[in-house]
């Protein structure tokens, strides 16, 4: 039994109250950003994280064999995204409402907490363990570290049934503590760099069954007319500024979802099969060859182009000028370095 002071206490209170905010089905993502602000300044005056002011945000970042695992302070900025932070904090709420069953908590397998654990810990407040258990894992000793401290310091301990520090993509699903649930933001815009796709189709090939957060991530290819696109500021990654984009678009290039990675159960190339898409015979000198990254992260919850930086424009690898008339067979490599790739091939 932990014993929480005065302090303490009215911070449960607050989490629990913005938390119940965040969650509510009847709230927009716009409507949100005070209490996510609020949740983000929440956690950092509890955190002893230091904060990102004079510090390099690269060092102590970990290049793995499936990907770049970002360093502790930079994964602690990720909670200033508000529309990231309330679309995941949602999407992992209702996946655990669809995956509660009678008789014992969710199991919630979150890979790549951060310092934070910012998509896990609010829920904490609103559920007990007995609805909710989370095994938390990332690869920095240090996150786990103040994800623990923030965690103990809310009385929330029973909530969490492990702390592991390992690379999620050799991670060894216990059989008695097969997730129902596995969550990880361990990406970039275009699904480049992070190991997401790597880290999803390893615990997920583990866990067939269970619900996974994002439930799929798009990658779509488009030409775009980019003085139209960021013809509106945007004033910072609190939400996306009104315009009005001009696009012609050409097609879904890459998809991680269950059902693909079902689909990739035989590949052993360290490279995913990605779409052909054909670039039109003509087009106007203003468009650019482009990346959208779509995330439904579950139950309706959604990012758009430009809600945050995960769902910004992308060059096309190499940044080609195309002079019409293009097939483009794209694939996705895997390895230190992920990322979609493309060669000219014949038309179909
Ligand atoms: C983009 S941050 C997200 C942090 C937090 N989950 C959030 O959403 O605010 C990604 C985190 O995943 C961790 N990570 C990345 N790749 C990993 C891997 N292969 N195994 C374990 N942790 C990983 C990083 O160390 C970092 O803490």
């Amino acid at each position: 039994m932990q014993i929480l002071n005065s302090r303490d206490i009215d911070d449960h209170g607050l989490l629990r109250k913005l938390t119940l905010d965040i969650i509510h089905p009847a709230h927009s993502k716009s409507a949100l950003i005070r209490q996510v602000t609020a949740l983000r300044q929440l956690i950092e005056r509890r955190s002893a994280l230091p904060g990102p002011d004079g510090l390099d945000l690269g060092a102590m970042q970990t290049r793995l064999d499936a990907g770049l695992a970002i360093s502790p302070i930079k994964a602690a900025l990720c909670a200033r995204e508000c529309f990231r932070t309330i679309a995941f904090i949602r999407g992992l709420d209702s996946a655990i409402s669809d995956a509660r069953r009678p008789g014992r908590p969710v199991r919630v397998l979150y890979a790549g907490c951060g310092p934070f654990a910012t998509l896990a810990l609010p829920l904490m407040s609103v559920l007990s363990p007995q609805e909710a258990l989370f095994t938390l894992i990332d690869i920095h000793e240090e996150s786990l570290f103040h994800a623990r401290q923030l965690i103990d310091g809310f009385g929330f301990s029973s909530h969490v049934d492990g702390y592991i520090c390992t690379d999620a993509t050799r991670y060894r699903i216990p059989v008695d503590e097969t997730p129902d649930v596995i969550i990880s933001e361990t990406m970039n815009a275009s699904l480049r760099s992070e190991p997401q796709v790597a880290i999803a189709r390893h615990l997920m090939t583990q866990a067939p069954g269970a619900l996974m957060v994002p439930a799929k991530v798009s990658v779509n290819a488009c030409l775009l007319h980019l003085a139209k696109e960021y013809a509106a500021p945007v004033s910072d990654s609190c939400g996306p500024a009104e315009r009005e984009p001009d696009r012609i678009y050409l097609g879904t290039v890459f998809e991680l979802s269950t059902q693909r990675i079902r689909d990739w159960a035989a590949v052993e190339e360290s490279v995913l099969p990605a779409a052909r898409i054909r670039i039109p015979a003509s087009f106007a000198s203003k468009y650019r060859p482009m990346l959208l990254t779509r995330i439904d992260v579950y139950g309706g919850n959604r990012l758009l182009d430009h809600e945050s930086s995960l769902n910004l424009p992308q060059p096309f690898p190499g940044k080609p000028v195309f002079r019409g008339g293009e097939t483009l067979q794209f694939r996705y490599r895997l390895g230190s370095r992920p990322g979609l790739e493309f060669e000219y091939a014949q038309p179909d």
